[in-house]
């Protein structure tokens, strides 16, 4: 008998949220009326195929209620984004979770994220031996500055993409790619994919959306709520 990978999700929802400004940290500040990592957190929902969402938040922080049995809380946030993905993934894998099950990490922050992407991604990943992410190809041209805020260089903008989430890999893969910089304190780990790519392997890149952008500047709260809004018209 064959066992089918089940596929987890887990939300790094432990930041502080310093570029979005003073106040609250930005995942529980309202867009369209609802804390933001709600919006997250009903779009993973939507999606059948996972079994259990994870939403690692930092120590002591009791912000979050959730009555939904298939999401849970870990109060295991760390000093980094990757630090925080890396606990998340052993409290899964402490849970029950397998090293051959998949995990969709989900900053908390891209609460645009829809059912159609998740899918989108489930169904390129499920087939593939890597897994992958949600990106775009760079639109813009890309300037390299120097220290002074000039432009000294305009870089080929072609095969460049620019990494969103959900980023989805066996849990196992990921958590053995991130103990290999745990020791660095995650160094140059920005993603999971850069985690990946440092162990060899080389992620899917499967087309997301503009719209799913991750809420960073104070100005980016008016974006995500006018998105939000235009949706539900
Ligand atoms: N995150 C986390 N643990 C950290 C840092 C970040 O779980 N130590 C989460 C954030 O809550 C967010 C996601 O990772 O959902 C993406 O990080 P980012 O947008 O950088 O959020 P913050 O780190 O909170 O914001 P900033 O960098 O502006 O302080
Ligand atoms: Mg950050």
């Amino acid at each position: 008998m064959t066992v089918q990978p089940r596929c987890f999700a887990l939300l790094p929802c432990a930041g502080s949220g310093l570029r979005a400004g003073a106040g609250v940290p930005k995942q529980y500040r309202p867009v369209a009326g609802v804390p933001m990592v709600r919006h997250t957190l009903a779009a993973f929902a939507a999606v059948a195929r996972i079994a259990r969402v994870l939403v690692v938040l930092a120590p002591g922080d009791g912000a979050l209620d959730v009555a939904d049995a298939a999401v849970s809380i870990a109060h295991c946030g760390g000093a980094t984004r990757a630090e925080s993905v890396f606990n998340g993934l052993n409290a899964l894998l402490a849970q029950g979770a397998a090293g051959y099950d998949w995990v969709l990490v989900h900053d908390a922050a891209r609460c645009l994220v829809t059912q159609a992407l998740i899918d989108a991604l489930i169904d390129a990943c499920l087939p593939d031996a890597v897994g992958g992410l949600l990106a775009l190809p760079l639109a813009d041209t890309l300037k390299q500055a120097d220290g002074g805020g000039r432009a000294v260089a305009t870089i080929d903008r072609a095969g460049k993409w620019l990494a969103q989430t959900p980023q989805m890999f066996r849990l196992g893969l990921l958590r053995d790619a991130l103990a290999a910089r745990a020791a660095s304190g995650f160094a140059g780990i920005t993603d999971e994919a850069s985690a990946v790519e440092a162990a060899g392997y080389q992620p899917l890149l499967v087309r997301g959306s503009a719209h799913n952008l991750k809420v960073t500047y104070p100005e980016d709260f008016a974006l995500a709520e006018a998105v939000l809004r235009s949706r539900h018209a």
